[in-house]
């Protein structure tokens, strides 16, 4: 059984005017609180909340200022109300953005995940969101715009290829979303659904990659369904073989995939939308597609997460794929090393030394510090490109999840102008990211015995920034570089992003595309 990646929502824009008859319309309404000192004392003050509905029919405004009466709807974040052929307002569903002087992309993310959520319990299949409704509280209506469409898509993914058709498992899904909205002919407001919509395809295409199983995404067919989604696209991609890796003499990455049965890739895509002359931004992603451990073997319990290993080659590919899709005038190449991590006859013995692409000499304390290895190689080979700036996303250390949990993205730079690049990039996307160290002590710690480096630190503490310190390295002296653990965040957070289901998260593609945007 060959998996296909998924087909997206159908997302469409259009205007106010047209009628969607049976179709559960989606209203936002927010609250706001006036305080006012008590006529008696002048000391007390009374709180007095008022629901706040805009940009509908007068029916449905009505409706709702007569719900709010009755403390039916109160406009909180995280309040759904769903009314179904309700007399009067037809299917008709309530999100509630919260406090008026709070909202902001993130608020109406959120409340939007909630709302699909429920449509998919419900087995809804079509829906119109108002978009008049969000749009007084945002100065910028376009960023408003683009958030809604991008969590619609985040929302409505679900993984079911997998799932057999008898499977009563298989559900009904949302397979349409209209927003409505006056301003649909305006070209900001255009643009900026397009974009929504292709910032969440693209996490989806990257969820999709991270929750297949390792045995239906091994390195080959990671390579052929980077070859499959660029179909279309002005990307070009190239598969390495190990022979074409060998030449490319990465010890490092060979020694890694020597234990598996399943040949490595190095997978390279690249874009052109600008002059040959301008420098290109790097992306390298950590493409394990199953982390045994190796020899260091891991614990069997959630070992099966380590499906997940190739979270952060998944970002870069659905990274690469918006890139493409946008047209933005930026020069950009990915490369994803991909194996597994396996303890076959072959596989590489704790103590063993390898030689990298950049020469240096490796020993191999710990053979479940693979990640390490394979982007090692990577890194040097991106470096000889001489790019503008070259970023890495890698699920590469559970010390980085017991440091951050799932809600920040650890990511360390010595570069205090990428550092500001990657500030406004994030804030833009509004992905969490915190900064972490990575100082020459750590690269004290990570030197080796017998070898030029050692593979683990010589110190128990601060294992992300030490396994940082290992991949500078392998990036050349003048170029900008930061380093993205996604360990903590690539996984499980449904728990904090309503928008992202249960499963591989997408993180990073928007953040690394914002970037890439601000390149060009
Ligand atoms: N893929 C793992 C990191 C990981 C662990 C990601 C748990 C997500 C959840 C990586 O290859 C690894 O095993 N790293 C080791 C490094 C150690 C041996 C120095 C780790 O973090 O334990
Ligand atoms: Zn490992
Ligand atoms: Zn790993």
């Amino acid at each position: 059984m060959t998996l296909h990646t998924q087909d997206p929502i159908k997302l469409s824009l259009m205007h106010k005017e047209e009628t969607l008859p049976g179709v559960v319309q989606i209203l936002f309404v927010a609250y706001e609180e006036t305080k006012k000192s008590s006529s008696r004392s002048k000391k007390k003050m009374t709180s007095n909340k008022r629901v706040l509905v805009s940009g509908c029919s007068s029916e449905l405004s009505r409706f709702v200022q007569s719900e709010s009466e009755g403390e039916q709807i109160e406009g909180q974040s995280k309040e759904v109300q769903f009314y179904r052929n309700h007399n009067g307002v037809g299917h008709l569903m309530i999100l509630g953005l919260g406090d008026v002087s709070n909202i902001d992309c993130e608020v109406l993310r959120r409340s939007i995940g909630h709302g699909i959520k429920l449509l998919g319990l419900q087995k809804i299949e079509r829906a119109a969101v108002l978009f008049d409704s969000l749009a007084p509280y945002f100065k910028q209506k376009d960023e408003a715009m683009m958030a809604l469409c991008e969590s619609i898509a985040l929302a409505s993914y679900n993984f079911d290829a997998l799932k057999s058709s008898k499977s009563s498992q298989k559900r009904k899904k949302l397979s349409h979303v209209t927003v409505v909205a006056t301003k649909s002919q305006d070209k900001k407001i255009k643009e900026a659904f397009e974009q929504g919509k292709i910032l969440g395809e693209a996490a989806n295409i990257t969820r999709f990659l991270g929750d297949s199983p390792g045995n239906k995404m091994t390195p080959t067919i990671l390579g052929e369904m980077a070859q499959k989604i660029s179909k279309g696209t002005p990307l070009k991609v190239s598969l390495w073989d190990r022979a074409r890796i060998q030449k490319e003499k990465m010890g490092a990455f060979l020694g890694v995939a020597q234990g598996s049965d399943q040949p490595p890739r190095m997978i390279v895509l690249e874009y052109k939308g600008t002059a040959a002359s301008k420098k290109p931004i790097c992306f390298v992603g950590k493409g394990l597609t199953f982390d045994s451990g190796g020899i260091s073997l891991k614990p069997s319990t959630s070992m099966e997460e380590m499906k997940y290993d190739m979270c952060g080659g998944g970002a870069v590919i659905g990274a690469m794929w918006a890139i493409a899709k946008m047209r933005l005038k930026v020069n950009a190449i990915a490369f994803v090393p991909a194996t597994e991590n396996m303890p076959g006859p072959r596989a590489t013995k704790p103590g063993d030394v390898f030689v990298a692409r950049n020469g240096k000499c490796v020993e191999v304390n710990n053979t479940d510090a693979e990640g390490r290895l394979i982007l090692a190689d990577a890194l040097t080979y991106a470096s000889e490109q001489k790019p503008a700036m070259i970023v890495d996303a890698a699920t590469l250390t559970g010390a980085m999840s017991i440091a951050l949990g799932n809600i920040y993205t650890g990511y360390f730079t010595r570069d205090e102008k990428l550092n500001g690049k990657i500030e406004k990039a994030a804030n833009r996307s509004g992905e969490k990211i915190w900064r972490m160290p990575l100082s020459d002590e750590h690269v004290e710690d990570i030197k080796g015995t017998f070898g030029d480096l050692s593979n683990m630190s010589s110190q128990r503490g601060a294992g992300s920034s030490t396994a940082a310190a290992f991949l500078e390295q392998f990036v050349g002296k003048e170029v900008p570089w930061a380093h993205f653990d996604i360990a903590g965040t690539a996984w499980n957070v449904s728990n904090r992003v309503p928008y992202c289901s249960k499963g591989a998260s997408g993180v990073m593609v928007r953040t690394f595309v914002e970037l890439a945007r601000d390149l060009g």
